[in-house]
């Protein structure tokens, strides 16, 4: 019969006992790509039980030899760069090129983040006692870093090689065991991963991949008492998660509706250029894609003139043949998009372009003149439409950014660095990039949002503290 892939447990590839399947729609063709099991409830009991298991051993294994594997990881996944970027293609529709680079910057955090947990795992702490009032020195703290236990990792379908392996690699490095729940669309591509991972040679147990129908092992994987902490990336299902968690530490990072602030003396080129790249690149659906331009009117007419020439090179098309602007993931996702342009025009926004919409294909489209009674001025389209709104101060623009209930990036263009902190300082986000497009990366880097846009903070070093716990020892001396 027709394939379904195996989900991964105990070291071996399975069927699960449900006898069924989730089945994955190509966003192009719009008709079933790949089938994946759906896991039950027992399974994932299973997995959870062989997970704790197998954590006790690895917490033991010497940090250098846990890097070996991880080194050794990142060389077979970088090996498989091409099966790996053609179902990222096929599932979620991303541009050929940027699905190889998906690949290859993984197995980079893979082998960055062995090199950093080295060094920063591999160094404690000793405190004396006199330091406090009343004390003597009578007391030595030791204190290091242990690791929590079983990490549960849930990826979105934008990148679900790249934002899995950034929360399995620290997991593993510092001692803990995983749980991988990838995405659907994007579930065979996690699944080609983990196999890069199976291949390196981790202990039975120690990782595992469990496939499924987010209503059957959703909430019973989230709230499972076998989890000692949740690395989520995704949408609002992060917020129902929170709640719904127990005592563990969570990493959340669930999107934003990030502002590029254009004063009056930018660079002008220099913002079309990142308007464009931060805007359109994979169709604008990255957390961290420019999602608002608020631009002082004086340059406005200039600006949206220049990111119009350069958006009208923007090719349309198929993933496979590297098209710029690609198929949205779903047509609901593109139902929704449409619903937020539909509503602008309403109430009299102006479009630069013709919209124009292809079964989930949407071609690029710039609003002009959108007022924050438009729902487009708030929401997060996850798609390639991004509305420009026109500011007669910096403080409007600051207000604007600061009023959303997101709080991931931001940016601001302008030649004036002084000014530039001041934005800086006072806009409500987890980083602001001056004079370029948000960015997760370099991955090293730290990467959060305040508000809805997230728990904790990520980036390689982050993750890594973020997944251990302080477990010291006190010598008292006579
Ligand atoms: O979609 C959210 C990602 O964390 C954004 O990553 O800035 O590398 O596209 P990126």
């Amino acid at each position: 019969g027709e394939q379904v892939y195996k989900y991964y447990a105990d070291g071996e590839w399975k069927k699960s006992a449900s006898g069924k399947s989730v089945s994955i729609v190509n966003p192009t063709t719009r008709k079933p790509q790949y089938k994946v099991q759906a896991c039950t409830q027992e399974e994932v009991n299973k997995v959870m039980e062989a997970a704790k298991a197998a954590q006790k051993l690895w917490a033991r294994t010497p940090l250098w030899k846990r890097a070996e594997y991880l080194h050794k990881a990142a060389a077979i996944l970088k090996e498989h760069k091409a099966p790996i970027a053609e179902c990222l293609v096929k599932e979620i529709a991303k541009p050929a090129k940027d699905a190889v680079t998906e690949v290859v910057r993984s197995g980079d955090l893979v082998s960055y983040t062995a090199e950093e947990g080295v060094r920063i795992l591999g160094e404690g702490k000793l405190l004396v006692s006199d330091s406090f009032p009343g004390n003597e020195r009578s007391k030595y703290c030791l204190s290091s870093k242990v690791p929590l236990g079983v990490v549960l990792a849930i990826p979105p379908f934008n990148y679900p090689v790249n934002l899995a392996v950034s929360k399995i690699a620290p997991a593993l490095i510092a001692g803990n065991s995983l749980v991988l729940k990838p995405p659907t669309q994007g579930a065979v591509a996690a699944l080609h991963m983990i196999q890069c991972f199976h291949l390196a040679g981790f202990p039975k147990g120690l990782i595992s991949c469990v496939t499924g129908k987010g209503s059957e092992i959703g909430d019973f994987l989230t709230m499972h008492p076998g989890v000692n902490c949740i690395s989520f990336t995704g949408g609002d299902t992060g917020i129902a998660i929170s709640k719904k968690a127990g005592m563990i530490p969570l990493q959340m990072e669930l999107g934003g509706k990030d502002a590029c602030i254009v004063l009056e003396d930018a660079d002008l080129d220099l913002v079309a250029s990142n308007i464009v790249k931060g805007g359109y690149s994979y169709s604008g659906q990255r957390c961290t894609a420019v999602k608002v331009v608020l631009v002082m009117e004086s340059v406005a007419d200039a600006v949206v003139e220049k990111v119009e020439a350069k958006m009208a090179k923007l090719s349309v098309g198929s993933p496979e043949d590297d098209c710029d602007i690609t198929p949205v993931v779903s047509e609901s996702s593109a139902n929704f998009i449409e619903g937020l342009v539909m509503d602008a025009k309403e109430k009299g926004a102006t479009f630069c372009q013709e919209y124009r919409r292809e079964g989930n294909l949407i071609w690029p489209l710039l609003l002009d003149h959108v007022r924050p009674d438009m729902r487009i001025a708030w929401e997060e389209p996850f798609g390639p439409v991004l509305p420009v709104i026109r500011i007669s101060s910096v403080e409007e623009g600051i207000h604007h950014c600061n009023a959303s209930n997101f709080g991931l990036q931001g940016c601001v263009f302008t030649r004036d660095i002084n000014k530039a902190i001041m934005i800086s300082d006072v806009m409500e986000t987890g980083t602001v990039q001056i004079n370029s497009a948000p960015a997760r990366g370099p991955d090293h880097f730290p990467f959060q949002g305040l508000k809805d846009s997230g728990i904790g903070s990520q980036g390689i070093t982050n993750s890594i503290n973020m997944m251990t716990k302080i477990k010291s020892t006190v010598i008292n001396l006579p």
